[in-house]
């Protein structure tokens, strides 16, 4: 018997989570479906606008490609199903739900303004929070909810809804 190959849709997010600028803007093809094969993340720039898409088991999904605890690159990240790890200080965040799944491990504020203290990944020396205006500025530290891109395939493209950026040229980075 023949395997089907998975049907390749769009991830249904949240509403309340697209991102601002959204709902009027114009669909734009980036990229070829076949250019981003299940597990496989690409940044798409669009003049100052990155853009993270990614092939999830739940669908493929556009949000910023800026972690949302302080903005690092979560397409150099690790794709594991729909959680995506950021390179820095350990924060995993799930694609198909837009939420943390584990705080930074700087602590911080999460997207409901709970606090959570300074942690150490198993492996790694015990941190050690140093009193003073940084500790202060991580404790205050906001993680917020991912935020998505409307997104629809057509003809074997990806789509996405970006905001309007006049004389903004799109550019496609690979993950080598
Ligand atoms: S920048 Fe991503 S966890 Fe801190």
């Amino acid at each position: 018997m023949s395997q089907t190959a998975p049907t390749l849709r769009p991830l249904d997010y949240r509403r309340e989570l697209q991102a601002p600028g959204t709902k009027h803007a114009p669909y734009e093809a980036v990229l070829q479906v076949a250019e981003l094969p299940l597990g496989a993340m690409r940044r798409v720039t669009r003049g100052d606008l990155d853009i993270l898409l990614a092939n999830t088991p739940a669908g493929i999904v556009a949000t910023d490609d800026r972690c949302p605890h302080m903005s690092a690159p979560l397409s150099i990240g690790d794709l594991d199903e729909c959680i995506v790890a950021c390179p820095l200080h350990e924060g995993r965040f799930d694609l198909a739900a837009g939420e943390i799944v584990q705080m930074p491990t700087t602590g911080g504020l999460d997207p409901d303004g709970r606090y959570h203290p300074v942690w150490t990944a198993s492996g790694h020396e015990p941190k050690s929070d140093v009193p003073g205006r940084k500790a202060e500025a991580r404790r205050f530290t906001r993680v917020r909810r991912l935020r998505y891109y409307p997104l629809r395939i057509r003809d074997g493209r990806i789509e996405i809804a970006v905001p309007v950026l006049p004389g903004a040229e799109t550019v496609v980075n690979a993950r080598e």
